[in-house]
């Protein structure tokens, strides 16, 4: 047994410099988590390298320099780049996820390629999964992965985590394929969500557009379940609440401070992404510098932008909009010796980033939608010898644990620029208290605690779905009873019927019995050995149809009427309803779209079915 992890990329960046190919590894959350697991169990690592390479000779030497770390990686084409990755991952479903309804990029060609990448990430994947392992796959780019895992190797257990939010269910409907992403997901017999409210939105979908029965947090599906669960993801805390011990994150700490002056320092760290709400917060510190005149001079935003899918071109809009708002902003208020918003458009060093979360104020984290947001979580274990304060957007998964934070509206700029003077004024045993708590919170609930229960509980749920398993009959138990059924001298065979012998349809009418059915029971009731019995809530008058055959028994409306030998047996007569009570079904009826009232003879029947559609 084995743990293959399957994500978009590598926890390795593969470049190519003068001098040959490069490799990074990226310490990213996962990666650290999955290292801190304790297990003897190996860890495999699928995903792409980051680039695209054509040559035989260049791919040889990744895939052997990799291999001794576990990693397989898988290589994209140019074309594949553009049109799964950044097409209908960054283009359809980012946006679509994220409420950015008119960012939506439907294009059959975006389509056709995130199907065959993920096809090509299945292929890639049986070459290394075994039956008995357990796969987790991550996040929105391989959507369809877990059912095509599970269609070439269904003995393995398969858990996805979604680490981007989930629409309700009134957008999700909008995409196009939205059924097939949601059969893909169910592939996995557990699907992990950084909140309860995207648990939530991905029941309900799945709940309303596949017709799939569902408890709060199962699907049901025809042989097993697949689970869904919140699993709020953690840092790596003592990496960050110990940078300040190390001498080299002192030093750049000490060259900031230096810069800063007696300036305070209010923080934003973001990839470039219209989710992120960056130009509302740009805009709700230029509105807080013209109210608050008093504050010019003696505060400065210092924004980093870490460079992202500027090949799409709502991103690429994007970073010409921050360049323009900060190039106005500067304009008009920057004095000698002062700079208001210091933007940086790169990525950081973790030690340069460790030094900026000391040094800063304040950090403002205000992101439109985010499923969770780990810079928040990094800027509050950061702290030791200064404190500081959290101001973060109640549209963060982060807000759900952040609790001590000043929560913010990230649209209202009037209430961010609030939270700005509440920060910026705030005594320092106020920012103490409301860091001490979070900080215990994120010590407790460390990345290295997310991998650990996230895999305990895809172990629980595989191996719930193996017991479902074995309760399907299998050739054995099969054989058994054709032997019983042989060697019996009488036989009681009692059937039911929706659901049994025939399919459940929207139209009850629908349901009726077919040919081979009717020929097949026929053949059973002529053995004088068999006694066979159909039991139904169906009403006398449509099973004596649908089953003519005197020596097929009856029951009727549950058993309230039998025909044994053709003759029915029970007469209640018609039971007649009160005005009043059909009148509340009436109602209730016409006031939900889809259902039905069945007038039996013995019962009022309200049928649903049909209404989640
Ligand atoms: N980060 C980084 N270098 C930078 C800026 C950010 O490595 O220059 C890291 C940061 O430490 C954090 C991650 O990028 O762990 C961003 O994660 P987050 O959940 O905040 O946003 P996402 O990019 O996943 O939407
Ligand atoms: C988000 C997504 C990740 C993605 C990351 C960086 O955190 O959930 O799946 O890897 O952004 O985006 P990129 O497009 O550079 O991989």
């Amino acid at each position: 047994m084995k743990y293959v992890i399957i994500s978009n990329r590598l926890p390795v960046t593969v470049t190519h410099t003068p001098s040959g190919i490069a490799f990074s590894r990226s310490g990213g959350g996962l990666a650290t988590g999955l290292d801190s697991l304790k297990t003897d169990v190996s860890k495999h690592w699928l995903g792409w390298c980051g680039v695209h390479v054509d040559d035989e000779e260049e791919r040889a030497e990744i895939d052997a320099t990799l291999a001794k770390d576990l990693l397989h990686p898988v290589y994209l084409t140019q074309e594949q780049i553009e049109d799964y990755y950044e097409g209908y991952s960054n283009s359809t479903i980012w946006p679509l996820c994220h409420y950015f309804y008119s960012y939506i990029v439907y294009d059959e060609k975006f389509r056709q390629a995130y199907w065959e990448v993920n096809e090509l990430f299945c292929r890639e994947a049986v070459k290394v999964v075994e039956p008995g392992d357990l796969v987790w796959v991550q996040d929105y780019q391989l959507m369809l992965l877990p059912a095509m895992i599970r269609e070439r190797v269904p003995d393995v257990g398969i858990g996805y985590f979604h680490h981007i939010p989930f629409p309700s269910y009134e957008l999700f409907r909008c995409l196009p394929e939205r059924s097939d992403i949601l059969r893909g997901l169910l592939g996995a017999d557990l699907v992990g969500f950084h909140t309860h409210d995207y648990m939530r939105h991905f029941i309900s979908a799945a709940y309303r557009v596949l017709n799939v029965e569902c408890q709060v947090n199962e699907v049901q599906l025809f042989d097993r379940v697949s689970e869904t669960e919140a699993f709020p993801m953690g840092i790596n805390y003592d990496l960050y609440h110990n940078a300040m011990t190390t001498p080299s994150v002192q030093t750049i700490a000490e060259g900031m401070r230096a810069i800063a002056g007696d300036s305070k320092i209010i923080l934003s760290v973001d990839r470039l992404d219209y989710s992120k709400g960056i130009l509302v917060r740009l805009r709700s510190f230029a509105d807080f510098l013209e109210n608050h005149p008093e504050f010019r001079g003696r505060v400065s935003l210092v924004m980093v932008v870490v460079p992202s899918r500027d090949a799409v071109e709502m991103y690429a809009d994007l970073k010409t909009a921050i360049d323009r708002e900060v190039g106005a902003l500067n304009g008009k208020y920057t004095s000698v010796g002062w700079i208001p918003v210091h933007y940086f458009y790169r990525s950081f060093s973790f030690e340069e980033l460790a030094a900026l979360y000391h040094t800063a104020d304040v950090a403002l984290v205000t992101p439109l939608r985010d499923d969770m947001n780990l810079v928040a979580k990094e800027y509050v274990a950061t702290k030791r010898e200064r404190p500081g304060v959290l101001i973060l957007s109640e549209m963060a998964g982060a807000a759900d644990e952040l609790r001590q934070a000043i929560i913010v509206n990230p649209t209202d700029g009037k209430h961010i620029e609030n939270a700005l003077l509440q920060a910026l004024t705030m005594p320092e045993e106020d920012q103490w208290a409301a860091l001490r708590p979070m900080q215990e919170l994120l010590q407790r609930r460390s990345v290295d605690v997310w991998v650990q229960e996230f895999m305990d509980e895809l172990r629980r749920a595989k191996d719930r779905n193996d017991r479902l398993k074995s309760k399907f009959l299998g050739e054995e138990r099969i054989r058994e009873i054709q032997d019983r059924y042989r060697t019996a001298s009488r036989r009681l065979l009692v059937f039911d019927y929706d659901g049994t012998l025939a399919p459940f349809v929207s139209d009850p009418k629908l349901a009726v019995p077919s040919e081979e059915l009717r020929t097949a029971l026929g053949r059973l009731a002529d053995d004088p050995a068999n006694t066979i019995v159909i039991s139904s809530g169906r009403d006398k008058k449509t099973l004596d149809t649908w089953f003519p055959n005197p020596r097929i028994r009856l029951s009727a409306e549950h058993g309230a009427f039998f025909r044994d030998n053709g003759a029915w047996h029970g007469d209640y007569g018609q039971m007649v309803w009160g005005d009043d009570i059909l009148a509340i079904v009436q109602r209730v009826t016409d006031h939900t779209p889809g259902s039905h009232i069945e007038n039996k003879q013995t019962s009022l029947v309200w049928h649903y079915r049909d209404v989640a559609n």
